[in-house]
């Protein structure tokens, strides 16, 4: 080969699965989301094995100024009448934003900026979701198809789980067949 030529990474629009890169994969189980889903009980009763969503992320390099490429991969489903979520996070450097783009599936980006403040953008094939600094994320899978999402992040952003509080105060379920936004305040 060309020694001018590098084989990029490809990653199939379709599905979100990448190939030709080496890739770190964590997946995320009902065990690890205890207190995150309104309905404990329900929690309580589901599988703890049972994988909730499955991130994959370019092993690429972690200095200042370079950038992170994930596909967070949601299954469809629910505890008790709510949908699967991931867990939400701020960015330990709150300033640092992040860009999602929708590859398959149907769900929601929940978004939160420090005064509590929410609103919810639509994620399907195509649609693309600039997260601010200082802003909380999380995707919902409101579908009944795994919801994949690609997502470019500064490496120096990190991730602050804790913040949160009490939590993101919107919440999606299924009520009478269709998705409803309740508020928590
Ligand atoms: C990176 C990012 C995504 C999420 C992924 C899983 O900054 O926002 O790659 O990390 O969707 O969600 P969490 O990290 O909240 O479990
Ligand atoms: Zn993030």
């Amino acid at each position: 080969m060309d020694p001018f030529f590098k084989q990029p990474s490809l990653v199939d629009w379709l599905t979100g699965a990448f190939t030709h890169h080496p890739l770190l994969r964590k997946s995320t189980t009902t065990a690890d989301l205890a207190e995150i889903f309104a309905d404990g009980a329900a929690w309580q009763n589901m599988d703890p094995k049972q994988v909730i969503y499955t991130v994959e992320v370019l092993d690429t390099s972690a200095a200042e100024g370079a950038l992170f490429t994930g596909v967070t991969h949601l299954n469809p489903g629910k505890v008790g009448d709510e949908f699967f979520m991931t867990r939400g996070h701020y960015h330990a450097r709150r300033e640092q934003g992040e860009v999602y783009f929708g590859l398959r599936g149907k769900g929601l980006l929940l978004l939160q900026n420090e005064e509590g403040g929410a609103t919810l953008e639509t994620v399907s094939p195509g649609s693309v979701h600039i997260i601010p600094g200082f802003t909380a994320h999380r995707l919902i899978n409101t579908g009944a198809d795994i919801l994949s999402a690609l997502a470019v992040w500064p490496a120096i952003a990190g991730h602050d789980y804790a913040a949160l509080g009490q939590g993101f105060s919107l919440r999606v379920k299924e009520i009478d067949h269709q998705v409803k936004v309740i508020r928590y305040d």
